[in-house]
Formats: C-alpha cells, sequence, structure tokens
C-alpha cells in the first residue's frame, strides 16, 4: 500500500483526529495524549505568543456568551478538554456558586491547571472525553476549547457531550476554522510555515506543531459539524465565526425544559481519578 492509500484508509477508520502514524481510534488517542503532555511545560506561554493574545479574547467571549447559564446558583459546568485551564477560569469569573469542573486526559497540563487555580474552587478530573466518568443529565453546560478537535472520534465525542448534559443544556465548541478570502490566504501561510516553526523552536518538540495545522484541515467544516450535532441530537445548532472564522464558536442544546438535571448527580463517579489537590466544590 502506498503511503497515500494507508492515510486514506486511516481517514476512513478514523472520523476524528488522527496524528501521524496512528493506525485506529486508540492509537490516535494516546498519540494526542503524549503530544500535548510533551509540550505542557511550555504551553501557555506558545499559545500566547502564537494567538498574539488573542486567544484570551476567544475564551472571554465564549464565556460571556452563556453569562445566564453560570449566574444560575445551581449551576454545574464542565469544561472540557481544559489544558492549563484558561477557558475554566474565563468560566468560573462569571459564576455565582455553581459547581464548575475542569477535564482533561494529559496529567501534565492538568499539573499546571492547578497550580495557576490559586484559591479557585474548581475541581480538576482526570478523564478522557469520549468516556466520561459523569452521570447522565448533570451538566446545564459543558464548553471545550481547542479540545474537541483533537478527539479521536467526532460523533463520539458529542454523545458522550450530550448524555452527560442536563435535558435543556448548553453545549459550546470553541475551534479553530478556516477563514475565507485574503484574511485566510494569509492566514494559512502563518498557520502552516510560520507557526510551526516557531513552535518547534520554543518547545523543543516538532510533532505537536506539524500536527496542529494538519488537525484543522480535518475537521469538519461548520456545515458538516452543525449536521453532526443535530444528528447526535443537539437542537438550535449555530456557528458563530470569531475574528474572521480564525476561530469559531459552535453551540447547541440537548431537548427538554432548562433546569431540569437530576440534583442528585453533583460530582464526578467514585470510579473517576480526581485530579490530585482536588479542591471542594464551590458553594
Ligand atoms: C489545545 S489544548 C486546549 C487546552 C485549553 N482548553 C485551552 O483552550 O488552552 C487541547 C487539550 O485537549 C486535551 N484532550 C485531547 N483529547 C482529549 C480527550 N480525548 N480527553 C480529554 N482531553 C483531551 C489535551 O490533553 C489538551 O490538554
Amino acid at each position: 500500500m502506498t503511503e497515500q492509500e494507508q492515510s486514506a484508509a486511516v481517514n476512513k477508520r478514523i472520523v476524528g483526529a488522527a496524528p501521524a502514524g496512528a493506525r485506529d481510534e486508540a492509537a490516535a488517542s494516546v498519540a494526542v495524549r503524549d503530544m500535548f503532555t510533551s509540550i505542557a511545560p511550555r504551553y501557555d506561554l506558545l499559545n500566547h505568543v502564537l494567538s498574539m493574545n488573542i486567544d484570551r479574547v476567544w475564551w472571554n467571549r465564549t464565556a460571556r456568551v452563556f453569562s445566564d447559564i453560570l449566574r444560575q446558583p445551581q449551576a454545574q459546568v464542565l469544561d472540557l478538554c481544559c489544558g492549563t485551564g484558561d477557558m475554566t477560569f474565563a468560566l468560573h469569573r462569571r459564576m455565582n456558586r455553581g459547581q464548575l469542573f475542569g477535564a482533561d486526559f494529559s496529567h501534565a497540563m492538568l499539573v499546571r491547571a492547578e497550580q495557576k487555580s490559586g484559591e479557585r474552587k474548581i475541581r480538576w478530573i482526570e478523564a478522557d472525553a469520549l468516556n466520561l466518568p459523569f452521570a447522565a443529565d448533570q451538566f446545564q453546560l459543558v464548553t471545550s476549547a481547542f479540545g474537541f478537535r483533537n478527539l479521536a472520534n467526532y460523533d463520539r465525542g458529542l454523545a458522550e457531550i450530550h448524555r452527560v448534559l442536563a435535558p435543556g443544556g448548553e453545549i459550546g465548541i470553541l475551534d479553530f476554522g478556516e477563514p475565507k478570502g485574503l484574511i485566510g490566504k494569509i492566514y494559512r501561510v502563518y498557520f502552516k510555515r510560520v507557526l510551526p516553526a516557531i513552535g518547534t523552536m520554543i518547545s523543543g518538540v516538532s510533532g505537536p506543531y506539524a500536527y496542529l495545522p494538519a488537525s484543522v484541515l480535518r475537521f469538519p467544516a461548520p456545515e458538516e459539524m452543525l449536521q453532526r450535532m443535530r444528528d447526535v441530537g443537539y437542537v438550535d445548532v449555530s456557528w458563530t465565526p470569531y475574528t474572521f472564522g480564525i476561530a469559531g464558536l459552535y453551540r447547541g442544546r440537548k431537548a427538554g425544559a432548562r433546569g431540569q438535571g437530576s440534583a442528585k448527580h453533583h460530582s464526578a463517579s467514585s470510579d473517576s481519578r480526581s485530579f490530585v489537590g482536588l479542591k471542594a466544590s464551590s458553594g
């Protein structure tokens, strides 16, 4: 089989992220986790340099969109693929007395998140987004910033989020897009050439910054992603471009009346690997 045929076969099998060399979903997942673990110590620095700090604007804008939910005193909120926690902190700033979880499958990323969290009461959970250690119908809001694109199976990721959302609960996926027109052309040069070079230089690891543009190219275009969301059962789905479509926010809702979450499921299940230094629920 030629290299091209091999990669076509992998693409057919994996409808999700597929770092070079990964032959199936399990291998893709491990490769993604290892990749983020390898850059965890430099992740924040790289993020801010490479995005010229615009990532802060995107996180805050996303949190603002969900202000109404975040203000509810009983809100249960999960930030998935939380990494070193910046999206989680943006949500926290708008919360009232609800409970906030940050989940990621890279221990090293969670170590950084925990170190940065100070006095904030956030529960950091080491968990795979494709197999969440939470009961059904728990959350009023599940977000994921620049993490969803890395899942080895997008439909399973959407279904797992749908499962843990309470009826009426909302999903917010912030991720990269592909801007069109002249801006798109300039951006593609930056994203495919400049960004991998700087990323590799600062982190000392080449894989992740070659993977980044490839993973964005692989990610479904907005229309396809919205259809996938509908197919899983989300209603009121939408995509809002941020900064000429360099990033964008996918939103959707689990059908049902708002606020029907089941009160008994307010913590991670006992078999989840709560991260060291776990803090009490916010109150
Ligand atoms: C690009 S980082 C984003 C981190 C953070 N949300 C942000 O906006 O900076 C992607 C994160 O997704 C996590 N991730 C990828 N696939 C995952 C999965 N299947 N389960 C849990 N976390 C995952 C990685 O470990 C990494 O920390």
